[in-house]
Formats: C-alpha cells, sequence, structure tokens
C-alpha cells in the first residue's frame, strides 16, 4: 500500500461533555480541551477526534445536530474552536471532528419546516410515509419502531436511531449537494478530516416491507433493511468525489454491516475512506437477534481469532483503525480482563496487544489511564438513551429489575462516557461544581494527576509505547509492516509478528495469570519491549510471565 501520512498518526478520542469544564457549569468545553493540551501532547497522541460540538439539543449528546454551522454553547464559540485549532497545530496536534449525516435533529431548522409546512421542500429532506397505520415493522437501533407520528396528521417519519433524529432522505440529489457543501465548508476551516458516524445507514430498502419480528415487541432489527443496502456505493462515490478527495484529508468510518469482502470498495486503492472501524470483535461479547441481552461467553482464543481474521482481511485492500475502547463501548478494562480489571500488568498487556496490530491506534479518554466500567444503583442515574431503552426492554421480555440493571450497567454507553478524573479532589478536577453525568466511584484511585510521572503508572505505560511507535529504530516495522498470525497451542496467548523485508518482530501476549512457553526457534533473540521489568528466554523459547506482553526481534 502505498504510504499516507495518516498511517502515522496516533489518535485521542475526546467526548468533550466530560473531558474538561473550564467554566464550572458541570459540562466539558473546548476552553477544556485547549487547557489539556500539554497533557496531550506529553502523552504523545497526534491528532485528537473530538465528538460531536454542533449545535443539539443534546437527546443523544451531540449526536443529534441541529446546526451544522453553529457549536453547542455550552461547549462554546467559533472563537473557542478557532483557538483550540491554532494551539493544537502548535504542539503539532491535528484535529478531525465527528460527521453525523445520516440524521439531524428534529429539531433542526429542516425538520421543523417539514413538519409545518409540509408542502415545502424539505418535506423531502426526510423521510415520511403518510397513512394511520405504522408503515412497517421495523425496530430502531435505540429500540421501538423506526417510525414516530407527526402530530395531528395520518404520516410518519423514520428515525434509525433516537425518536429525535430523523433520518435524511439521502435520495433527494438536493439534499445530498447542500451535505457535500457542508462538509467542505469544514475542512476548508483547516480540520484535518472526519470521523464519519453510522454512514452505512445512509441508504434503505425502499420497499419498506415489514419482515418477520425477532422480539416479544413484534419488531424487527432495522439494520436488516437499512444499513450496507445495495445502491450505498452511488451515494458513498459522491460523497468522496465531491468532498474528501479534493482535500488532502483523512476519514475513518463508522461502517457496522460490512463484510470482509466488501472491504475494497470501502478502504480499498479507490475505496471511499480512509479507513474503518471494524467492530466484529468490540462486540464479541454481545449477543444479536433476539437475545441482545444476553452476554455471550467468548475466549482468549476466540477474541484472537476474531482479532487476525480481522487485521488479514484489512490488509488484503488496505488500512484499519484499531481501538479497544469508545464512547459507545464499556471500558475494556472490565470487558477484555475478566476478573482482572484492576491488574495494572494485565492493562498494560491489553494495551500493547491491540496498539501495536498493523493499523492506526486510537486511545479513549481515560483508557491510557486504565478506567473501569461503574456500577450504577438505578436506572435513574443512568443518561445514555440506549441504555435507559435496554433497560425498559429488559423489563418487558420478564427480567427483575435487578437483573435489568445489571444488563445495562454491563454494557451502557454511560460507562466510558463518566467525567474526566484529572485529580484526586472533588469532581475529581472536571469540574468546579456537580458534572452533568456522576463520576464513577473509584476516581480517588484512578486518576491523571496520580499516575503523571510515576514509574509504574498505566499513563506512563501508554507514553512509552506512544514513544516506541513513533520513535524507535522500530518505528519503521510497527508502522508500516505487515502482520501475521503466529500459530500458538496457547488458548490465553495472542502472538503475531509484524514484518517488512527485513525486519521482523514477534509480540507476545499472555491473557493469564500462569507462566506459558512459547517456542521460538531463532538465533539471537532480543528483547524490545516488555511491560513487566524482567523476562525468560531460553534457546528453545520464551516463557511469559503472568500478563506480560513481550517483543522480541533478532
Ligand atoms: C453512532 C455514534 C453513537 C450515536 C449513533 C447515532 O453509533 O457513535 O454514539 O448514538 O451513531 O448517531
Ligand atoms: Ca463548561
Amino acid at each position: 500500500m502505498k504510504k499516507q501520512w495518516w498511517q502515522k498518526e496516533i489518535v485521542y478520542q475526546i467526548y468533550p461533555k466530560s473531558f474538561k469544564d473550564s467554566n464550572g457549569d458541570g459540562i466539558g468545553d473546548i476552553k477544556g480541551i485547549t487547557e489539556k493540551l500539554d497533557y496531550l501532547s506529553n502523552l504523545g497522541v497526534t491528532m485528537l477526534w473530538i465528538c460531536p460540538i454542533y449545535k443539539s439539543p443534546m437527546d443523544d449528546n451531540g449526536y443529534d445536530i441541529s446546526d451544522y454551522f453553529d457549536l453547542a454553547p455550552e461547549f462554546g464559540t467559533m472563537e473557542d474552536l478557532d483557538e483550540l485549532l491554532k494551539k493544537a497545530n502548535e504542539k503539532g496536534i491535528k484535529i478531525i471532528l465527528d460527521l453525523v449525516i445520516n440524521h439531524t435533529s428534529d429539531e433542526h431548522k429542516w425538520f421543523e419546516e417539514a413538519i409545518s409546512n409540509p408542502k415545502s421542500k424539505y418535506h423531502d429532506y426526510y423521510i415520511f410515509k403518510e397513512g394511520e397505520e405504522v408503515p412497517n415493522n421495523w425496530r430502531s437501533v435505540f429500540g421501538g419502531s423506526v417510525w414516530e407520528k407527526v402530530k395531528g396528521r395520518d404520516e410518519y417519519y423514520f428515525h434509525a436511531f433516537g425518536k429525535k433524529q430523523p433520518d435524511l432522505n439521502w435520495e433527494n440529489e438536493e439534499v445530498r449537494k447542500t451535505l457535500y457543501d457542508m462538509v467542505n465548508y469544514w475542512l476548508e476551516k483547516g480540520i484535518a478530516g472526519f470521523r464519519i458516524d453510522a454512514i452505512t445507514f445512509i441508504k434503505k430498502d425502499l420497499t419498506f416491507k415489514s419482515l418477520e419480528s425477532d422480539g416479544v415487541d413484534g419488531l424487527v432489527k432495522c439494520t436488516k433493511t437499512s444499513r450496507n443496502q445495495p445502491g450505498i456505493e452511488e451515494f458513498l462515490h459522491e460523497l468522496k468525489r465531491e468532498t474528501f478527495e479534493k482535500y488532502n484529508c483523512v476519514t475513518v468510518a463508522e461502517a457496522p454491516g460490512v463484510l470482509y469482502d466488501e472491504l475494497d470498495d470501502f478502504i480499498g486503492e479507490n475505496g471511499y475512506f480512509s479507513m474503518i472501524f471494524d467492530f466484529k470483535y468490540a462486540d464479541l461479547d454481545v449477543a444479536s437477534g433476539s437475545e441482545w441481552f444476553k452476554r455471550v461467553p467468548w475466549t482468549i482464543k476466540g477474541l484472537r481469532e476474531k482479532i487476525m481474521a480481522s487485521q488479514m482481511a484489512i490488509q488484503k485492500y488496505g488500512w484499519g483503525a484499531n481501538f479497544i475502547e469508545n464512547h459507545d463501548q464499556p471500558r475494556s478494562t472490565t470487558k477484555y480482563l475478566i476478573d482482572q480489571e484492576n491488574n495494572k500488568d494485565a492493562i498494560k498487556m491489553l494495551g500493547a496487544m491491540y496498539f501495536l496490530l498493523r493499523g492506526t491506534p486510537f486511545i479513549y479518554q481515560g483508557q491510557e489511564l486504565g478506567m473501569t466500567n461503574f456500577e450504577r444503583k438505578s436506572i435513574e442515574e443512568f443518561n445514555d438513551i440506549s441504555s435507559i431503552d435496554q433497560y425498559y426492554r429488559a423489563i418487558e421480555e420478564g427480567f427483575t429489575k435487578e437483573e435489568a440493571l445489571k444488563i445495562v450497567n454491563l454494557r451502557s454507553r454511560d460507562n466510558s462516557r463518566t467525567p474526566f478524573p484529572w485529580n484526586s479532589s472533588e469532581y475529581g478536577g472536571f469540574s468546579t461544581s456537580k458534572p452533568w453525568l456522576g463520576m464513577i466511584e473509584n476516581y480517588k484511585e484512578i486518576n491523571a494527576e496520580d499516575q503523571i510521572g510515576k514509574e509504574d503508572s498505566i499513563y506512563e505505560f501508554y507514553k512509552r509505547m506512544i514513544d516506541f511507535r513513533q520513535n524507535s529504530i522500530y518505528s519503521n516495522c510497527l508502522i508500516y509492516g505487515d502482520i501475521a498470525p503466529i500459530d500458538t497451542k496457547n488458548d490465553d496467548i495472542i502472538s503475531y509478528i509484524r514484518h517488512t523485508e527485513n525486519e521482523i518482530i514477534y509480540c507476545y501476549f499472555n491473557f493469564s495469570q500462569k507462566f506459558v512457553f512459547e517456542p521460538l526457534n531463532i538465533g539471537n533473540k532480543k528483547v524490545i519491549f516488555n511491560n513487566l521489568k524482567e523476562f525468560e528466554i531460553n534457546e528453545d523459547g520464551i516463557v511469559l510471565k503472568p500478563n506480560q506482553a513481550l517483543l522480541i526481534t533478532v
């Protein structure tokens, strides 16, 4: 693959509402991000992805945009953003924004006009169906029908996500052109690119036929009919041609539902995007279909197979975006390190395992501190619309309140959205007043101040790992090198090699708390990276210590 500037980046994802509050209203903001640029540059990140900061009623925390050209006042002004762009640039940090173009907020003026004046052109900006009955039995991603009745009229509008997030009608050419102009406006402003939200939802099955139901609610997941549908390729080609292609920008698409043999279209040489997130292993604990509330048992071996399948498929065509956390996922510590969520060696090992894969690494705020999931005692403590929906659906399915709460605690998107713990003072130094969402209980133990400069902290480990990928004699191999699995007989090991024509690095990650032998028959074995202080290698191989991450070269 031809070298691209974005392969070298280290991306740090910011959930602005929860990163740093600069004015004491309990809500994180743009000035707060600017205040913390030193923290980010000290860590070594080179690019920030900032979740939506546009004007929004915040029903889905900014993924419901009411004005694409304005910012949410609680986040700040355009001057604040310009200042952030400038100061970040001075530190060599680029910024990408979130691009939410599958839907708007129902408080966007286009939608308001479509409702108040159904004869206006804005009516066709969205998807409406006339009739007394609900048009079909599709279920929205956040629960309930995808159709919401228009008050006072026999008419429904379509929303794949929440009911305050009506889907735009991509079949309408003017809608597409208007969105492209908006995309170009932001690129002209000097941002480095976009993370693109839910982009595989823009094309619907236009027959709008009901399907067999998959739940007691009589509905069926709309992903079958509204995600990655035939015909989407025309929209995506056009989107790229009219916008991204004209700039040397990076695009990272949230593209669930894409099959591995379609990757060429998405990330190949002429693909729509620079890279996509692959959710196939992030969601390995989630059951699909009607058993959605169940946690699926999984193993490290299964995880290894999924990761390697993903890596090999992506390598065949292009480049990937590697992550273990984001604002929609629980904390990786609790998710992947069962019963070891507070084990520092294990947290570092897990970090290195995904970070050194082939692709651009993404770090979600707080991941570099080893933050964990919370445990909330009542549904009132939640903010995430999808958690609240899941709670009531679980009860509808016959679970008790306690069971429903357990389900929600495990997977709630609020787990990763708690305010960032900067120190151990009240509200964790995030704000001087009560934050919009409760802090996690353990912020006094897990916070940035406590870890910066402390030799064996998770933060310092991430810093060292970033530096190792970016600035060592192994950088070329670690960034651009290919990947291949190492066959192992040990079920608790993930292992792979990274290699170029004349370099090879063997990478081992021990998820168990046991000593594990891995045969390795190469001449001189040189340990080049280790999350622990010691290591044991002999002629035949290596003895991995509990939770060890070890990189070896010749
Ligand atoms: C994406 C976002 C998620 C949001 C949804 C609807 O999945 O990551 O946070 O709720 O799209 O915009
Ligand atoms: Ca604020």
